[in-house]
């Protein structure tokens, strides 16, 4: 996609701010860690991978202020947490700040610029390896993908959510790159952020491939109706189980696509796989604010007073994943084992 979610230029990060997606094409500049921190938990930037790269560069942007040899260590330490406390459910970030942390360990005893120049490359590094990671899945994915023909997806798992090219959408792409076709994209809006209907739709247009958009509830009828071969949806975490959080509304999909006969994928980078943790069950769900619910692009649309729900993410169980789409397999059941196998380090 011509358009860059995330643009390390000269000691600044750049971000396009997605909450102004699709009228206007904005970019937000970090130049401290704080401004990284208050853009994620902002959603100036979201989605799993991106979360994590952009928190990278906040730890070298954290390091970049540190003026004393001396205050290196709680100076850091102040980096980490800060980035750490923004969003709980994609543990792309706390992967991505726990390798920042082994960069830092290795170099935090050396020189200021030497453990600048470190960790700057270590975040580069993981924006290039995201990008390369998501056009391998893709690949992968786009050969699982070779009958079908018609696709639904939820939220936005693309370029928008990753360093590049994106992971649900990076099916799609590489499908397209490969010559096969794709008759239908059905995006499901995704209430109550609408990455689907503002994010989602915009990328598959841009990218000439043809967007169908409905409303979450028109989901069932669109199934029911035969007129869906496959659904493709990204991952903020899957745990050791199978189990899989992915934006609110998705375990909702995956129960129709179950009753419906039709393949539930998730495509992730290994990134997003956390062995550590054993289940869905123990995966944070980070609840956002009311106005969210309340609230459509600013307009208050419930009465005042009313109590709200405003869980940001879901969990899939294993049993409703047909086969999680990673950089290196297609990992199918049983999950606990494969997925040991294919992402332990
Ligand atoms: O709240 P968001 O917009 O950060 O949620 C994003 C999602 O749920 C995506 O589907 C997920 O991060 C996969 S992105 C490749």
């Amino acid at each position: 996609m011509s358009v860059k979610t995330i643009e390390w230029r000269d000691g600044e990060l750049l971000l396009i701010d997605q909450r102004r997606l699709p009228r206007k094409e904005v970019y937000r500049v970090c130049r401290n860690h704080r401004q990284v921190a208050q853009a994620i938990r902002n959603m100036v930037v979201r989605g799993a991978p991106a979360i994590g790269v952009t928190a990278a560069m906040g730890v070298a942007l954290g390091a970049r202020h540190i003026r004393e040899r001396k205050n290196v260590g709680a100076a850091m330490e102040r980096v980490f947490k800060t980035l750490a406390d923004t969003r709980p459910t994609a543990v792309n970030l706390h992967w991505a700040l726990a390798r920042m942390r082994s960069v830092y360990e290795a170099n935090k005893d050396g020189e200021l610029t030497v453990l600048r120049r470190r960790l700057e490359e270590a975040a580069l590094e993981m924006y290039d390896a995201d990008v390369a990671a998501n056009r391998r899945l893709g690949g992968l994915g786009a050969a699982l993908l070779k009958d079908s023909r018609r696709i639904l997806t939820h939220c936005n798992a693309g370029a928008l959510a990753t360093a590049g090219y994106g992971t649900a959408l990076g099916v799609l792409r590489a499908m397209k790159e490969s010559g096969m076709s794709i008759d239908e994209v059905f995006v499901d809006e995704t209430r109550p952020f609408l990455q689907g209907a503002r994010l989602t739709a915009w990328e598959l247009r841009k990218e000439d491939i043809p967007v169908t958009l409905i409303t979450d509830s028109m989901m069932g009828y669109v199934m029911q109706r035969n007129r869906v071969d496959a659904v493709v949806v990204g991952a903020d975490r899957v745990a050791a189980n199978g189990d899989v959080a992915n934006k609110i509304g998705t375990y909702t999909v995956a129960v129709m696509a179950q009753r419906h006969g039709i393949p539930f994928y998730v495509a992730c980078p290994t990134s997003t796989v956390d062995l550590s943790c054993p289940s869905g069950a123990e995966i944070p769900i980070e609840q956002r604010a009311e106005d969210e619910v309340t609230h459509i692009a600013g307009r208050r649309i419930a009465p005042d007073g009313v109590n709200t729900l405003n869980p940001a993410f879901d969990v899939t169980d294993h049993s409703l994943v047909s086969a999680i789409i990673t950089e290196k397999a297609v990992v199918t059941a049983p999950y606990d084992k494969n997925l040991r196998d294919t992402c332990a380090p």
